[in-house]
């Protein structure tokens, strides 16, 4: 069945790689007028702003749980109220991304796409270990929970945060030097 973490990530993991294949694949084949170009830039930015702010806040919120500050009840409530939000904003920079012809001979934006790439399945490789967080008691303190989870926890936020300042960086820095 689905609902088991054996093959859901699987699953998932093979959905966002097609996304994210079909995504540049079309981006880097067809071209678009520039009106339709400036409207899927916006767009692009829009999503971005939407998945981005998301994320920031739920790795923030699990930063303050890391040192302390906040309960878990609070980390996992706005983890999963915020997923859904995060996973629009992603579709929303695939679908727009395939509008606004990426380059990919460039080797920045090649990094760019590998970021995209790697932040997804971050994403998706941490639910595992989301649900096992879920899971325990509203009070607990970071430094109560086993050992290899927070090492996976600390990785994982280091991963999200670097995968998604490296994208934004490069996608504005690609945008100034086109202008
Ligand atoms: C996590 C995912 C992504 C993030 C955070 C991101 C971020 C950004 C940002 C901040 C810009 C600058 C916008 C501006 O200057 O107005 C940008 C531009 C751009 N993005 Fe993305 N992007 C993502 C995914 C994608 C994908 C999947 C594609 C294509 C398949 C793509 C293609 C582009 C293109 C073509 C530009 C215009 C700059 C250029 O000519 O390279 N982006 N992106």
């Amino acid at each position: 069945m689905l609902s088991g973490p054996r093959l859901l990530i699987p699953v998932l993991s093979v959905v966002a790689m097609g996304a994210w294949g079909m995504s540049i694949a079309a981006g880097s084949t067809y071209t678009f007028d520039a009106g339709i170009h400036r409207l899927a830039l916006s767009a692009h930015v829009l999503a971005m702003v939407l998945a981005f702010g998301a994320v920031i806040v739920v790795d923030w919120v699990g930063f303050l749980w890391l040192i302390g500050k906040r309960g878990l009840h609070d980390t996992s409530r706005l983890e999963s109220a915020a997923a859904p939000l995060i996973w629009m904003g992603l579709v929303g920079l695939l679908l727009t991304g395939a509008f606004i012809r990426p380059d990919i001979t460039n080797p920045a934006t090649q990094l760019k796409m590998c970021c995209v790439l790697g932040l997804m399945l971050n994403g998706i490789s941490l639910i595992p270990a989301m649900r096992t967080l879920h899971a325990l008691p509203g009070g607990t303190m970071f430094r109560d929970v086993a050992a290899n989870l927070r090492a996976r926890l600390l990785v994982a936020l280091v991963l999200s945060q670097g995968f998604w300042w490296t994208a934004i960086v490069i996608g504005f820095a690609n945008s100034m030097s086109r202008r």
